[in-house]
């Protein structure tokens, strides 16, 4: 018996969108506001999902204080009230769009959860844009 548990958290963080070698302008045309040189900040919500067995004795997937935690420690400590491009270091090379943000998270996640569990993780930039990834 398969069942996914689903844990909500969120973080604020500045952002900019570009491409370094680009000019304002192109960068302008192909990453729009989002590549304010001065920034600008995203309320960003994440549903972070881990899918397997139930454990007969605990009647757990996982623990969710468990999870909870590592979101907190992995995640919501690392990136809240940041700025993505000059204080998180898997973003000093790499753009901080929400494609790449969700594969940083879910490569920092995906050690710390049992192996033999799926994990899918789901970036909301803002209530309307949203990104998932699943290790594929
Ligand atoms: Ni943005």
């Amino acid at each position: 018996m398969r069942v996914t548990v689903n844990r909500k958290a969120h973080f604020n963080a500045a952002h900019r969108l570009y491409k370094a070698g680009w000019s304002d302008e192109k960068n302008l045309a192909v990453f729009g506001k989002c590549s304010n040189p001065l920034y600008h900040g995203h309320n960003y919500d994440l549903t972070v999902s881990v899918t397997g067995e139930v454990d007969p004795e605990t009647g757990f997937v996982m623990d969710m204080k468990v999870l909870k935690d590592l979101i907190k420690i992995e995640i919501e400590d690392a990136f809240d009230h940041k700025n993505l491009n000059e204080e998180v270091a898997e973003f000093k090379t790499l753009n901080p769009t929400s494609e790449n943000i969700v594969v940083v998270i879910w490569n920092k996640l995906r050690p710390k959860i049992d192996k033999r569990h799926k994990l899918s993780v789901t970036l909301y930039e803002t209530p309307r844009n949203f990104v998932s990834y699943c290790g594929e």
